[in-house]
């Protein structure tokens, strides 16, 4: 097991993690425990838990698997759980499960009595890689996403690359794009490593474990995303509008497909206005491609646009943007013109068949 210490919890990665789940529930040290899961993880990763081994026997919530999920409703459903089995503040919430999971348990414990603890066993290879570390939890709010939520950080993070065995294909392609953000934000190497994956089945320990720590030097140098941190956000500005917009659809795109087209849709600014070359802009845009076969958007420039005002990331009226400098470089707070992010869709739309 390898392990990655960070302020103010510790990452555990490997087959064998979550033995050391355990010695964190050693008796008396929790009233209750809760395991927080989905329809899905329920029936693929809670026999890996080994239950009987807990010092009590821990209550199981299950909630209804995807984004659309991911919202007020659902926790209330939550705290209703919590508050029938008495929980109080010394109680615990293991959430077992994808970036949904992780971001709805960890917002829904930091709040219940003003904060219970939790634990993040993420079980796919978008949490484990990237959302189940980093203090962000929240929910969507009238399909916006994000919008509620707070920092807060799980008492430690245990991952074991195992459970990716039953997350389906559609799922481990859409995580992987967290990963490709990683190496283009942040280091060469690890992105020349990437663009040499051929086959995403090889994903193991290696490679979650360089994510996690590109994405912990981050967070650790700026918690609460007054400055660096929003380097994590490459991709996001356009890829959540992309994201929110499918929601509303009957064919909803995942999380890290549409962050996919937000990278090669920001990829294009990168070229515009800071300077990225463009070999690189190529060489991103053919690698992404590849893994995410380009299809056209069905929602117009302006509906993408009047979404992406509604970010988080902006101040006043500006659109704001990481973007590229080289591939391992980036820019904060850039601001582009709506006519450019206008002609970055449509780079998007060109390349598709
Ligand atoms: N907090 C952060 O820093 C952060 C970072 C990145 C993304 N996110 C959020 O994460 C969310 C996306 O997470 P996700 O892609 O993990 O989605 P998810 O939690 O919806 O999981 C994807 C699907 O896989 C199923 N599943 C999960 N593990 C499985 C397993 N081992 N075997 C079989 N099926 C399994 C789930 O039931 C679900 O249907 C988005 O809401 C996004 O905003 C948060
Ligand atoms: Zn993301």
């Amino acid at each position: 097991v390898e392990t990655i210490r960070t302020e103010p919890y510790d990452i555990y990665i490997g087959s064998d993690s979550l033995g050391g789940l355990n010695s964190l529930l050693a008796k008396g040290k929790y009233t209750t425990v809760f395991i927080l899961t989905d329809q899905n993880t329920k029936k693929h990763c809670l026999r890996r838990l080994q239950i009987s081994s807990f010092a009590s026997r821990p209550f199981i919530i299950t909630i209804k698997s995807g984004e659309k999920n991911k919202n007020i409703r659902t926790c209330e459903k939550i705290w209703n759980e919590l508050s029938k089995q008495n929980a109080d503040r010394k109680s615990l919430l293991i959430n077992l499960g994808g970036g949904v999971i992780t971001d709805t348990g960890g917002f829904c414990a930091s709040v219940y009595k003003r904060g219970i603890d939790f634990i993040n066993i993420p079980t796919t290879l978008l949490a484990m890689a990237d959302a189940s570390v980093g203090g962000k939890t929240g929910i969507d709010f009238n399909l916006y996403k994000n919008q509620i939520g707070v920092f807060a950080f799980p008492k430690a993070v245990f991952i074991n690359p195992h459970l990716l065995k039953t997350l389906p294909k559609r799922e481990l392609v859409s995580g992987f794009s967290e990963v490709i953000k990683h190496g283009l934000i942040a280091d060469r190497s690890y992105w020349n490593a990437i663009k040499g994956i051929k086959d995403l089945k090889e994903t193991g320990s290696n490679l979650i474990s360089r994510s996690i720590e590109i994405k912990n030097k981050i967070v650790t140098d700026d918690p609460f995303e007054k400055g660096i941190r929003k380097t994590l956000n490459f991709g996001h500005t356009i890829g959540h509008a992309i994201e929110s917009a499918s929601l509303r659809t009957t064919k909803p795109l995942l999380h890290g497909e549409a962050i996919a087209i937000g990278m090669i849709c920001e990829a294009y600014l990168s070229r515009k206005c800071c300077g990225l070359s463009s070999d690189e802009l190529d060489e991103i845009t053919s690698f992404i491609s590849r893994f995410y076969p380009p299809k056209k958007s069905s929602v117009s420039e302006k509906k993408l646009i009047g979404l992406m005002k509604q970010d988080k990331k902006n101040r006043e009226d500006e659109i704001n943007f990481t973007l590229l400098r080289t591939v391992g470089t980036v820019e904060i707070n850039n601001s582009c013109s709506e006519d450019l992010i206008g002609e970055s869709i449509q780079f998007y739309n060109s390349l598709c068949q």
